[in-house]
């Protein structure tokens, strides 16, 4: 067992960051069949980009401190598949955006960050390459990150209701 707790500002942009990804994660997925309904887009575009700079900054605050040390009844490769998963877990978070960003520069819409300015877009052209590519990699990008965010979740509870350890509550 350990005490340590992750400093305030990584708990906090963990959660933040968190909740956004999943509602992303549900606007993407209904954006279709509720597009008679209401038009999930714009706020799936811009929560995105927001996902993307707190991800940046998250990941700058990353870099200035040390995560607390595992518990010694964590075996080697728990540690590393933890690792492993956190690390694809942060690509997620900045290619999920970027992929997004650059097949929406391609659409005609503007870039609104919920209707108060425009963000910039990228030079990206209709039909082009590099927008299809974007287009395959946000649709496949997205599926796996489901599959990640699921494993870690179960990762979580595990630790919690099973082996009772405090790597929760580390980030709570
Ligand atoms: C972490 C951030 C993001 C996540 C987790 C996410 C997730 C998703 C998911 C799961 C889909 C549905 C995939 C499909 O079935 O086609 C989707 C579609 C889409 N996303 Fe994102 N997205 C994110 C960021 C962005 C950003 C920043 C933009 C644009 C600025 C964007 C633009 C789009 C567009 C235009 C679609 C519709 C594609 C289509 O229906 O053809 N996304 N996203
Ligand atoms: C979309 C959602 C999520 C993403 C992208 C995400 C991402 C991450 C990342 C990157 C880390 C590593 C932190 C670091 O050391 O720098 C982390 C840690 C952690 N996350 Fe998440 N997380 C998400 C949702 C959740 C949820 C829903 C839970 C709880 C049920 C959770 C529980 C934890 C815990 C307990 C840790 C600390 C793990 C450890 O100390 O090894 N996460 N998360």
């Amino acid at each position: 067992m350990t005490n340590a707790k992750y400093n305030a500002g990584a708990r906090t942009l963990h959660w933040l960051i968190a909740i956004l990804i999943i509602a992303n994660i549900a606007g993407g997925l209904l954006h279709e069949p509720l597009e008679k309904v209401v038009s999930l887009m714009p706020a799936h575009k811009a929560i995105g980009m927001t996902i993307l700079v707190l991800s940046l900054v998250r990941l700058g605050w990353r870099l200035t401190w040390t995560a607390p040390a595992y518990p010694a009844t964590m075996t080697p490769l728990e540690v590393l598949a933890a690792k492993l998963v956190h690390v694809v877990l942060y690509l997620f978070m900045l290619a999920m955006p970027v992929t997004g960003w650059i097949m929406a520069s391609a659409g005609k819409y503007p870039l609104s960050w919920f209707g108060l300015f425009d963000m910039p877009k990228l030079p990206v052209a209709k039909d082009s390459v590099l927008a299809g590519i974007g287009h395959e990699m946000h649709e496949v990008g997205g599926y796996l990150l489901i599959a990640l965010v699921l494993g870690h979740v179960l990762a979580a509870l595990r630790h919690h209701f099973l082996v009772r350890d405090d790597i929760l509550r580390r980030m709570l």
